[in-house]
């Protein structure tokens, strides 16, 4: 049992650099959790306020319910993996998996037992006597994660440990720690500022900016009710095209106005719009909900195509609207050409509405909870 909770936790270091600013985390017991944002936005700091790199200007941590500020980090039980694996080169993958367990005294055989048993869950058994510099380095990510589990921690955190291994090999390394998360049925805190990790590997993902928690929720949550443009732009590849349009009110009910364009705002969202009529309004709309029109009548958007490319399952097609620039995703059979004028059928149920000064979604009830 180990649950993790971060309770208006914000950490300034000296020169008044607000890192995390009152962040209110609960993880869950055997929960991954994925903290996830650009450059800066304050993960590692998150992190290291949980393992007790760094003290906690202001606000409570506890773990499984004990305040945990003043507690040494060798006593909190946690096991953290760095992006750099940090191993020791001198020593072999053996040692460098023993050396945890050793300086806390274990007893031999107990050391030996649980460095098989971690080497054999990370398929690294043949590699033991090897010293760090004669492995690939998805085999050293394999070394680093195996002296966090010979530790057997209440808890794991990562922090980008990925972000060193070619394209390929991160997919495989994904899809391992994923595994190994179910097997070891641990509680795991995991940083990265790459979304489709975030997307792939978290049961709750929480999305951070300026360190300032923007939304946490399931990856499909966040994607299908992001609280603001941030999250709404961050969470989905390619990110979700912005358009600022003017909201009219029409004989139908309420529109969407742009240079030329008109488009019927969709039933389910015509009640939280209409004090915004009159307007002007951020209209959101994912690629993958832009399809390819043959007609231009009615509920189209009419773009000129400026780039085309090809992915062999879909096509991604860069598009100018007016003063605005749209990406498309449509079916790779169908035959767009750079220059020419297409039209886009948006489906507008699943589109998202933004204020164009806060910039929290006007659409989705959670905007409230931010
Ligand atoms: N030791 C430090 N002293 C002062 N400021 C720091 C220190 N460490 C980090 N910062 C600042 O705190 C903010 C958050 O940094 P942090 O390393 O937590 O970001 P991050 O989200 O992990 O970014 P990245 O994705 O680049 O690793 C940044 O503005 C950073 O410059
Ligand atoms: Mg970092």
């Amino acid at each position: 049992m180990a649950t993790v909770e971060l309770q208006n936790l914000s950490k300034i270091y000296e020169g008044g650099v607000k890192a995390v600013d009152n962040a209110n985390i609960s993880v869950q017991d055997k929960e991954f959790l994925v903290l996830v944002g650009p450059s800066g936005c304050g993960k590692t700091t998150t992190l290291r306020c949980i393992a007790g790199l760094e003290e906690i200007t202001d606000g409570e941590l506890t773990i499984d319910g004990k305040r945990m500020n003043d507690v040494a980090p060798k006593d909190r039980d946690i096991a953290m993996v760095f992006q750099n694996y940090a191993l020791y080169p001198h020593m072999s993958v053996y040692e460098n998996m023993a050396f945890g367990l050793k300086i806390r005294k274990y007893p031999r055989s107990e050391i030996e037992t649980r460095v098989r048993d971690a080497a054999q869950i990370l398929d690294i058994e043949e590699l033991l006597e090897r010293k760090p510099k004669a492995l690939s380095g998805g085999q050293r990510q394999r070394v680093a994660v195996g002296r966090a589990i010979v530790r057997k921690p209440k808890v794991f955190l990562f922090d980008e440990p990925l972000s060193n291994l070619d394209a390929k090999l991160r997919v495989q390394m994904r899809a391992e720690l994923a595994s190994l998360h179910t097997r070891l049925q641990a509680t795991m805190v995991y940083v990265t500022h790459d979304q489709v990790e975030a997307m792939t590997m978290g049961d709750r993902i929480v999305v951070m900016r300026d360190g300032v928690i923007q939304q946490i929720g399931t990856p499909l949550a966040l994607y299908n009710t992001p609280v603001n443009r941030f999250v709404a732009g961050f969470i989905g590849s390619p990110p979700m095209n912005i358009m600022k349009v003017n909201l009219k009110e029409s004989s139908g009910g309420l529109v969407v106005d742009d240079d030329g364009l008109q488009i019927d705002v969709a039933a389910v969202h015509q009640d939280r719009l209409r004090s915004h009529v009159g307007r002007d309004v951020l209209l959101g709309i994912r690629p993958e909900d832009l399809t390819y029109a043959e007609e231009t009548r009615g509920g189209a958007i009419k773009a000129s195509v400026d780039v085309v490319e090809p992915l062999g399952a879909e096509t991604h097609v860069y598009l100018t609207v007016g003063s605005n620039t749209l990406i498309a995703k449509v079916a790779p059979d169908v035959d767009v050409r750079v220059g020419t004028e297409i039209s886009l059928r948006p489906n507008m149920d699943r589109v998202h509405y933004f204020d164009v000064e806060t910039e929290a979604s006007l659409t989705q009830a959670a905007a409230a909870t931010v």
